[in-house]
């Protein structure tokens, strides 16, 4: 049976609709937010991330002594990560369910005559029918799940991708991040020819935040989206990893949010059995 099958006996037919172990929740569409800033995301200072995880990540390999001839980037975005192991020489495959985020990241693999190959598919359920001997999943991308359930499919569908003996390396916003900055009040970041601004309310009994992102680039009408995070907890992510047969090689703090030791995002680095 299918996982999407499983999911849909479990907690009913409806496809809007994930239940979770501790709670039943709406979910509500984060990856329209995504169609509607895919144009400014690159633009918003999102690259700069993707540099840092692109070092992170080599350096992970260094240590497992991996050099992967195939990267499969889950919740890609725009494709910066992929198109950096894609120069590598990795055979390069990236998922997204937003549909306008895959074009953007299409139109700049076309640019920079990189190859890559682009699915857009739900992070917790797809098939591609191989394994890669890395998979990555970044930004925070796992927290946009609205519960435990969701997660857990999330990372299973990841580890059914995995060839064995492969990493699978990805980061989450953690309680601080979450304690400190989801809870308000508003953030401005400055970028070239304009701002970002966020307001951000996050609710700590049912560890769940909403941020109404504005981008605002000079010279055009401002565009706005919600993106929807759940703040997971480490022992859930740790449950879903052993179960989907990773052994969890370090969590550490990802240096881009803050100085490490009160780092406000999580680092995690996990090897296929
Ligand atoms: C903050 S962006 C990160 C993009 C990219 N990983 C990066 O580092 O720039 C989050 C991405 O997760 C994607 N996403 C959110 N929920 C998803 C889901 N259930 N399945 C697949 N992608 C999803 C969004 O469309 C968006 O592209």
């Amino acid at each position: 049976m299918s996982l999407a099958d499983r999911l849909r006996r479990w907690f009913g037919p409806s496809s809007g609709t994930v239940g979770a172990s501790d709670a039943t929740t709406t979910e509500r569409p984060t990856h329209g937010a995504y169609d509607r800033l895919a144009r400014w995301y690159d633009w918003s200072g999102a690259i700069a991330f993707s540099d840092t995880c692109v070092e992170l990540t080599l350096r992970a390999l260094r240590d497992a002594r991996l050099e992967p001839r195939s990267c499969l980037d889950i919740a890609c975005g725009t494709g910066s990560f992929l198109m950096a192991m894609e120069r590598r020489g990795a055979f390069a495959v990236g998922v997204d369910r937003s549909h306008a985020m895959l074009v953007e990241a299409r139109d700049k693999a076309r640019e920079q005559h990189a190859r890559l190959a682009l699915v857009c598919a739900d992070m917790r359920e797809f098939q591609l029918g191989r394994r890669f001997e890395l998979v990555t999943c970044f930004y925070d991308a796992l927290n946009h799940l609205p519960d435990t359930i969701g997660v857990a499919a999330a990372i299973e569908t990841a580890a059914r991708h995995a060839e064995g003996g492969g990493l699978y390396v990805f980061d989450t916003n953690n309680e601080r991040m979450f304690q400190r900055v989801w809870s308000g009040p508003r953030a401005t970041i400055d970028v070239v020819s304009g701002d970002v601004e966020i307001d951000y309310h996050y609710d700590p009994v049912r560890r769940t935040g909403s941020a109404q992102v504005t981008f605002r680039r000079r010279g055009e009408p401002p565009v706005t989206g919600w993106v929807h995070e759940r703040c997971h907890a480490a022992r859930e992510l740790e449950r879903a990893l052993e179960s989907a047969g990773f052994v969890l090689e370090s969590r550490g703090p990802h240096p881009y949010f803050a100085d490490p030791s009160e780092s406000l995002k999580d680092l995690w680095i996990a090897r296929k059995r």
